[in-house]
């Protein structure tokens, strides 16, 4: 048997623990598909004695995590976490030896994608991340390799699984928000601290890794617009059911001659859409090709074993030798390309305003959308919340998303309403 792929570990929490127990499983199978064992010679993480459910005695263990850059391993695999930090640190070390490097990071290659591309093809080595977006679902591999034929005039999607479970379960249980929240913490579906998930943070970071990918820009994460989903109640949900929609937080990436456009925010999607039917903690892509069509990738965004999997399978491709660049051409091809997301898409929206139960409100909404030239296709008005007030919702004909900002900024502070709108677009 020719000489294994030796790798070095740094963070044994639940994605690397899953990548351990996967190359004890399918240790064989792997070998015989990667022309050579994968096997682990060293791991790192904070606490030595924590009992992590696998047997990690039979490996080196290195306190700090940056020596792994220099221990006797081929490639280095990170699974610490955190945009700078420790797992930065060890990015630059790795590629700096000459080494390849595997992360599931999306953090930190939304932040340093670029900086890392480069120092791996100065090195001539491999940077793989097809952890990062969408765990186990191979939509990195599929956009850089499967699809790479095609121009991609759009890519979106749902992002984050925390999200889609809370807002499905808010959809079949026809509850609020905080309640469905601190079950899924209950149930380990979010963090204890929610709020890069929830606030869409998460998702923003994956979102520009695949604009990168898709239209060949560099990572621009600082040019994402995110707005999550705290502020979507149980009676949106009700309402976007009774237009046929669902409610979803998606991503969504277009590149065009007016720039780049990148955006998390939760959507209403037609019913007919294959995304509407995405529910759980399950995360799907969509990639618009100009020869290929539509491409849907669906599957588990998360968890041990679906994230090893992908993890493993860019091992698998760095014992074959296969590098390639990272974001699907050489670091320096990739264009920098300027934000689009100026007010002047076109798309129709819907408008949610909790607002005091008293005469002329619904005149005064209606006279701000007027006056910005939003022009209104539907308005609905709910009975009383337990606090008296009530709900309005607009669904507006298309027109420039500028107009309705207008609307909204010249209610803003209006004694009617009480807290803010709520503006989901929906996906046209
Ligand atoms: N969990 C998922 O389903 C999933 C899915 C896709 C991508 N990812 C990504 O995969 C990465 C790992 O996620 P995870 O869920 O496995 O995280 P996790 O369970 O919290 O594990 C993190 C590991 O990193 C170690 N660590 C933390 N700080 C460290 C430091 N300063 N120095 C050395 N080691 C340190 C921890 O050590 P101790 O165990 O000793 O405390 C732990 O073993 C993250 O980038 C995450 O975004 C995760």
């Amino acid at each position: 048997m020719t000489e294994p792929l030796r790798i070095a570990l740094a963070g044994l929490g639940t994605v690397g623990a899953g990548v351990i127990r996967l190359l004890d499983t399918n240790g064989a199978l792997i070998a015989r598909r990667a022309g050579r064992p994968i096997e682990i010679v060293a791991v790192s993480a904070r606490d030595r004695s924590k009992d992590r459910g696998v047997d990690i005695a039979r490996f080196q263990w290195v306190d700090d995590t940056t020596a792994l850059a220099h221990s006797g391993a081929d490639v280095v695999v990170e699974l610490v976490g955190g945009a700078d930090g420790p797992a930065l640190t060890l990015a630059r070390a790795t590629l700096g030896a000459g080494k390849s490097f595997v992360t599931a990071n999306k953090a930190m290659l939304a932040h340093h994608g670029l900086e890392l591309a480069r120092a791996a093809e100065q090195a001539g080595v491999a940077l793989k991340f097809e952890a990062a977006v969408a765990g186990g679902v191979p939509v990195i591999k599929g956009l850089r390799e499967g699809a790479a034929a095609n121009e991609i005039e759009r890519v979106y999607g749902i992002l984050n699984g925390t999200c889609n479970f809370i807002l499905s379960k808010m959809e079949a249980e026809g509850r609020d928000f905080a309640e469905v929240l601190a079950e899924a913490q209950a149930l380990g579906f979010a963090e204890a601290d929610p709020s890069f998930d929830i606030d869409g943070v998460d998702a923003a970071h994956k979102l520009s890794l695949l604009a990168s990918l898709a239209f060949g820009t560099r990572p621009a994460f600082a040019d994402v617009a995110a707005s999550g989903i705290r502020h979507v109640l149980a009676a949106d949900i009700a309402e976007a059911a009774a237009l046929g929609y669902r409610v979803r937080l998606l991503g969504v990436a277009e590149s065009g001659e007016a720039g780049l456009f990148q955006r998390v925010h939760p959507h209403l999607v037609p019913i007919s859409h294959p995304l509407a039917h995405v529910t759980g903690a399950t995360n799907a892509v969509v990639a618009e090709g100009n020869f290929v069509g539509r491409l849907l990738f669906q599957g588990a965004g998360a968890g041990d074993g679906p994230t090893a999997s992908a993890v493993v399978a860019d091992l698998i491709d760095i014992a074959r030798g296969e590098f390639g660049p990272a974001f699907a051409m050489p670091a320096d091809a990739l264009t920098p390309q300027a934000s689009s997301d100026t007010g002047d898409r076109r798309g129709r929206a819907y408008v949610r305003f909790t607002v005091a139960d008293r005469v002329g409100v619904l005149a005064e909404i209606a006279a701000a959308m007027r006056d910005a030239g939003v022009s209104i296709e539907s308005l609905m008005q709910r009975g009383a919340m337990a606090d008296g007030s009530v709900l309005v919702a607009i669904v507006t004909h298309e027109g420039p998303e500028r107009a309705v900002a207008q609307a909204l900024e010249r209610l803003r502070g209006s004694q009617s309403l009480v807290g803010q709108p709520l503006w989901m677009h929906i996906l046209g």
